[in-house]
């Protein structure tokens, strides 16, 4: 396994190897060299900052990014003073790209200080070529930039830019390539995200990802199997199955499976507890799905099942090739067979020619389906993408006005839904110490809601019956019970 490769042993006198992921290692032992001889002029090891600043897969890149720095030898802090820092960015909304704009001036100072500094970004907002001409114009103290399809090859570049002393750029368009056997660092010790799925097809008008994530490539379900076993064997009792859109998991495989089959084999990893999945786009929500979260064990009952909007004209110019109506009767379908399952959306306000009565029916669609709760979004303007060159963009007063009265609504049905176990005995994983009150803990119900009780940090990791005594809105306090 090349997690526990001696990196050490590698020759690095030798030609780099050409083959994956064989030559990254060999670079994270050049690399690895590098600290060594930071450490005997510096008298400390070099510290490394890895900052996530996106969804649910870019965690997970974080994740291995951090993973392969900790093998170079680097010391991780949380703390943007390190000797490497680096910024895994995200481009789905124009203020996420504003924010790092700002953080890059903040690290400019701190680069003063301290010149040896290295500063990396990488992530979605690389792959748009206008940010990488700005940075590289404007930026120019940024030591590396790389983009989402090779990120395994950190090492590489640093050591590239090491050796080089000058701005290391590598941006791939595309790429069919999924490297396997990394490292990984992992936040939390009991549960991980698995990739089982990279980029989108979909191509929904308002949205940048198909164009900076690429197009759709499936892992190969024993890549995915291997690696779930692997975690469950160090203490993994919980995997959240991410993709953009995990419903058409399997389809450009060279045999073919569906999402629904995946989950079967997760479900048959022994040892594995609680099984999560995201994103799950409507479109190709399957009826063996369905039939398969009813039956097993380990599913959590939480679907994350994006809306964007309740108006169908909407929907259509969003391109999401569902209407109002088949996204309630999906709705009714699920809620048929899984009673108890917990809803969760997407939606986006203020898209392009979006009137009061489009509005409307995105209310309708809250109220009619009562979700637990529901990420809502100002509607961002995304250069390249065809909603961009829409006419009709909504003012901003109106779409302010719209979004706080779509929020108060969200909330006040989300807090009478998420009660609906209260004075129920139900299963909880616990995560961690409670952040506000000494003596408690925090940990997940089943459906992903949130409950705080009284116990020590010896329950982290474990599933434990807890009595949920007071329903808080987005959360519960409870009792745990005897078990
Ligand atoms: N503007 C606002 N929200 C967006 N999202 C994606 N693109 C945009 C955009 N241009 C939202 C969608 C998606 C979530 C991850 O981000 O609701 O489901
Ligand atoms: Fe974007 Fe639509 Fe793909 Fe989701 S499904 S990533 S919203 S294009």
């Amino acid at each position: 396994m090349y997690n526990e490769i001696d990196i050490d042993k590698i020759d690095t006198a030798a030609e780099p190897p050409t083959e994956e992921p064989a030559r990254q290692y060999y670079f994270m032992a050049r690399c690895r060299q590098w600290v060594q001889e930071f450490e005997k002029k510096n008298g400390r090891v070099p510290t490394a900052c890895v900052v996530n600043m996106g969804c649910q897969m870019n965690a997970r890149d974080s994740e291995k990014l951090a993973g392969i720095l900790g093998q170079i030898g680097f010391l991780e802090t949380g703390d943007e003073h390190a000797d490497f820092v680096l910024y895994n960015t995200c481009t789905v909304r124009e203020n996420a790209n504003l924010r790092v704009y700002g953080r890059l001036g903040y690290l400019n100072t701190l680069k003063k200080k301290n010149p040896d500094m290295l500063i990396a970004l990488c992530g979605c907002m690389m792959q748009e070529p206008r940010v990488v001409e700005k940075i590289r114009k404007s930026y120019r103290f940024v030591d590396i930039m790389f983009g989402t399809h090779n990120i395994f090859k950190l090492a590489e570049l640093l050591w590239q830019r090491i050796e080089m002393r000058k701005m290391t750029v590598d941006i791939w368009d595309d790429t069919s390539l999924i490297v396997e056997e990394l490292p990984t660092e992992r936040k939390y010790p009991f549960k991980s995200g698995v990739n089982i799925m990279f980029g989108c097809n979909n191509f929904c008008s308002y949205c940048i990802v198909p164009y900076v994530r690429g197009r759709e490539r499936s892992r190969k379900p024993e890549d995915i199997i291997r690696e779930i076993e692997r975690l469950v064997a160090s203490g993994v009792v919980e995997v959240m199955l991410l993709g953009q859109n995990v419903n058409s998991y399997g389809k450009n495989l060279e045999t073919p499976v569906t999402f629904a089959w995946l989950l079967r084999q997760v479900e048959a990893v022994e040892g594995l507890k609680r099984i999560r999945f995201m994103t799950s786009h409507p479109k190709d929500l399957s009826d063996e799905l369905i039939e398969v979260m009813r039956d097993s064990k380990k599913i959590c009952g939480h679907l994350h099942l994006p809306v964007q909007s309740g108006s169908s004209r909407i929907l259509k110019a969003m391109n999401r090739r569902y209407t109002k109506e088949q996204y309630l009767q999906l709705v009714d379908k699920i809620r048929a067979a899984l009673p108890d399952i917990s809803l969760t959306t997407d939606i986006i306000v203020g898209f392009p020619g979006e009137t009061e009565e489009d509005f409307a029916e995105t209310l309708d669609v809250v109220r009619k389906v009562g979700f637990d709760s529901a990420f809502t979004f100002i509607y961002s303007k995304r250069t390249g993408t065809p909603a961009a060159a829409m006419e009709d963009q909504v003012e901003e007063a109106v779409v302010k006005e719209r979004f706080d009265r779509l929020l108060a609504e969200v909330q006040a049905i989300s807090a009478r839904v998420c009660a609906r176990d209260l004075h129920k005995t139900k299963e909880v994983l616990v995560e961690c110490a409670d952040d506000h009150m000494e003596g408690y803990v925090t940990g997940r119900l089943s459906n992903n809601i949130l409950v705080h009780f009284p116990g020590d940090l010896s329950l982290v990791g474990k599933i434990v019956p807890v009595y949920l005594e007071e329903a808080k809105g987005f959360y519960y306090m409870g009792r745990m019970e005897e078990t």
